[in-house]
């Protein structure tokens, strides 16, 4: 009965849907959409970068494996979060300025510029605000 092995995110939203293909599970398919709707490639080439840039030396991010630092705080289902280091509406447009220049949002954050493109930046944005 190859039909009712279907999982029940079929039909949900594409760019969920590449996220939770990447995590092996269907769970993201039943939640809110998040306050994006980034396409799912996008989506995608953003959990790259993600490992690229080694922003996990300092972030533990879910689904990037190598993200696992503790010197910045978890990234963990930042689509949810409703600010950027807890000053900045979190959109994807500030949260792109946020990834290629920190100090320019919040002077004096530790977090650091690191040299990000702009077209890097946005897709590292798409990928943490599908995170939810
Ligand atoms: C040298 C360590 C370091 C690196 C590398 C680093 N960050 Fe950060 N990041 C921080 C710190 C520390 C903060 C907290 C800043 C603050 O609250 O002022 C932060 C905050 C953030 C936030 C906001 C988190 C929150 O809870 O509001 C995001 C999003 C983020 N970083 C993304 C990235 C991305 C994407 C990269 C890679 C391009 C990256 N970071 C690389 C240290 C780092």
């Amino acid at each position: 009965m190859p039909v009712a092995l279907l999982p029940a995110c079929a039909g949900s939203w594409t760019a969920l849907l590449a996220v939770a293909a990447l995590a092996g599970g269907c769970e993201l398919g039943e939640r809110k959409l998040p306050h994006t709707a980034a396409p799912a490639a996008q989506v995608a080439r953003g959990q790259q970068l993600l490992a690229q840039y080694q922003c996990g030396s300092c972030h533990a991010i879910p689904e990037v494996p190598i993200a696992r630092g503790t010197v910045g705080p978890s990234l963990q289902a930042f689509g949810r979060r409703s600010y950027i280091a807890g000053q900045v509406p979190n959109r994807p447009d500030t949260l792109t300025r946020w990834i290629m220049a920190p100090q320019s949002l919040v002077p004096g954050t530790v977090m650091p510029a690191m040299g990000v493109s702009p077209d890097d930046a946005r897709d590292m944005a798409a990928y943490l605000l599908a995170l939810e």
